[in-house]
């Protein structure tokens, strides 16, 4: 049985941190695109679904946004809750799992680079579609189906369980994932009864050049994430 999908983060702390404040990839890369997709937030309601330190949900509390985080890690639940304070609401909670909110609780639903760790996509998407409110939309991030399958090999066909190590100051941290291909991530959208209105390959930021000059011609050339936008259509068709 693979360690739960979450039990690295426990383990990264504070290190996790650093990385999502900072990293390339989450400050540079991430962040900046997946928030721009989002939109304006300013009176809305956004549930942030496997919100890790809180780094987003900080961001969207200072657009003017009432936020509700959650994760399944207790050591991200703790930190976000010290950054966020009473400014926001942290629950400790799994993506594969019901969810404690009401039916047409949120305008928005923000899941950054957390998808991938659920082990039942389907009942993740299902949720996000009964816990917003009609008109309502997720901005989804998660690595690039293509990614994953040109680092690990394989069939890109296959929807499986895979782990990466991670280097870290405390030796190596191992994190499990799931990979699949795009269709299968869209159809679990579809079925959940969403509209896909947003399909981006981001780019890094111009930024982001001269912090790292490598990682941005890396990404200048070839994806590493990709953004979905889901839409909870207001009406019927
Ligand atoms: C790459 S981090 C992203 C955190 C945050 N959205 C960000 O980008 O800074 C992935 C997060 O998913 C959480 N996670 C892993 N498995 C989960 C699960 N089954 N349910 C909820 N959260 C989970 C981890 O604890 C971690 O905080």
């Amino acid at each position: 049985v693979s360690a739960a999908t979450w039990s690295a983060y426990d383990e990264l702390g504070d290190e996790f941190v650093r990385r999502a404040e900072e990293s390339p990839y989450n400050a540079y890369y991430d962040r900046p695109n997946t928030l721009s997709a989002l939109g304006p937030v300013r009176g809305l309601s956004v549930l942030d679904a496997g919100c890790g330190p809180g780094v987003y949900a900080e961001q969207l509390v200072k657009d003017g946004a009432t936020v509700v985080g959650f994760d399944a890690s207790i050591e991200m639940v703790n930190r976000a809750r010290s950054r966020l304070g009473d400014t926001a609401t942290i629950d400790q909670l799994r993506l594969d799992e019901r969810l404690p909110y009401p039916a047409a609780s949120f305008d928005r639903a923000l899941c950054a680079l957390a998808i991938h760790y659920s082990s039942d996509r389907a009942m993740t998407f299902r949720e996000f579609f009964r816990v917003l409110k009609p008109g309502g939309r997720v901005i989804l991030s998660t690595q690039h189906p293509t990614v994953d399958w040109l680092r690990k090999g394989g069939s890109y066909f296959a929807s499986q369980q895979e782990t990466d190590s991670w280097a870290t100051e405390h030796g190596e941290v191992e994190v499990t994932f799931w990979r699949e291909p795009l269709s299968a991530l869209c159809t679990a959208a579809i079925a959940a009864g969403f509209f896909i209105d947003l399909v981006h390959e981001p780019l890094p930021v111009a930024s982001m050049e001269q912090v790292a000059p490598d990682t941005f011609a890396k990404l200048s050339q070839r994806p590493g994430f990709l953004i979905l936008g889901l839409w909870k259509r207001d009406g019927t068709v």
